[in-house]
């Protein structure tokens, strides 16, 4: 069964055609990956997802639901968080603060009253403190839970945005170049960590760049080049596509 159905979705932003008619199915249970060039179109993708950006056509499905244009804050409260490409926490509260708006934006509240809520409230509120300090047990960061986010090294914030998006609650995860600034052993870490969420039912859409993360996890893997998608497969199969190898070489740095 798919929890994720696109279809025919388009994204023009002044004439330039960023998404052309992208159609994609993704699996519940999976692990799926969007890989393709610089300004191939995976992050307007998930703008379009998320709500975060409309698209110009198409449709999106969730669960048989149709959420196109849908708000941000309802896409999450239906069972879909994303994190970005560029790191979105909030540097000046602890970790654990961080995890507690996660856990009020799954409510459905809008994101700056998840914030004053997260605050206020989050002495009181023991059942989201107990599921928050659990996804952070599991992605190993609850040592860190009473640390500044800001104080936390790099590749430490790309987990804590992960387990935010967690504290969302949701049942598809869609994930925007996590493994981003991580040296080897930490993708590594990451990729370990990844297959335990997908263990607890998510389904996992990943950006990604790092074709070590791509190719040893993913079932399903989507390339986009100049927004249209020019292959799908497993990763046997994406690796040995011509047209993929082509769009790759052609890119700026000649490989995956
Ligand atoms: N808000 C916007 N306004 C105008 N153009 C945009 C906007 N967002 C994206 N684009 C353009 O759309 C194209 C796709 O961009 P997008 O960010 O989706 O690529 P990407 O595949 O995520 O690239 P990267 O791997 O570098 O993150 C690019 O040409 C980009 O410049
Ligand atoms: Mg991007």
């Amino acid at each position: 069964m798919s929890i994720l159905k696109v279809e025919n979705l388009s994204k023009s932003f002044d004439g330039l055609r960023a998404l052309k008619d992208i159609t994609l199915s993704i699996k519940q249970g999976a692990i799926a990956s969007i890989i393709g060039p610089n300004g191939a179109g995976k992050t307007t993708l998930f703008n379009c997802l998320t709500g975060f950006s409309k698209p110009s056509s198409g449709a999106v499905f969730y669960k048989g639901r149709e959420i196109t244009g849908m708000s941000p804050h309802k896409i999450a409260g239906i069972g879909i968080a994303r994190t970005f490409q560029n790191i979105r926490l909030f540097g000046a509260l602890s970790v654990i603060e961080n995890m507690l708006i996660g856990c009020h934006i799954s409510k459905g509240y809008g994101f700056f009253s998840a914030l004053m809520r997260g605050r206020r409230f989050s002495s009181l509120e023991k059942s989201n403190f107990h599921r928050s300090m659990g996804i952070l047990d599991m992605l190993e960061l609850s040592k860190y839970a009473k640390h500044l986010a800001s104080s936390l090294p790099y590749g430490l914030q790309r987990r804590l945005e992960i387990a935010r998006a967690m504290a969302m609650n949701p049942k598809l995860l869609l994930l925007d170049e996590p493994s981003a600034g991580m040296n080897p052993s930490e993708t590594l870490e990451l990729m370990r960590q990844l297959i335990r969420l997908r263990e607890e039912g998510v389904t996992l859409l990943i950006i990604e760049h790092d074709m070590t993360l791509v190719m040893g996890l993913s079932e399903q893997i989507t390339v986009l080049n100049y927004g249209t998608k020019i292959a799908e497969g497993t990763p046997d199969q994406i690796r040995n596509n011509s047209e993929v190898i082509e769009a790759y070489l052609g890119s700026a740095n000649g490989q995956f």
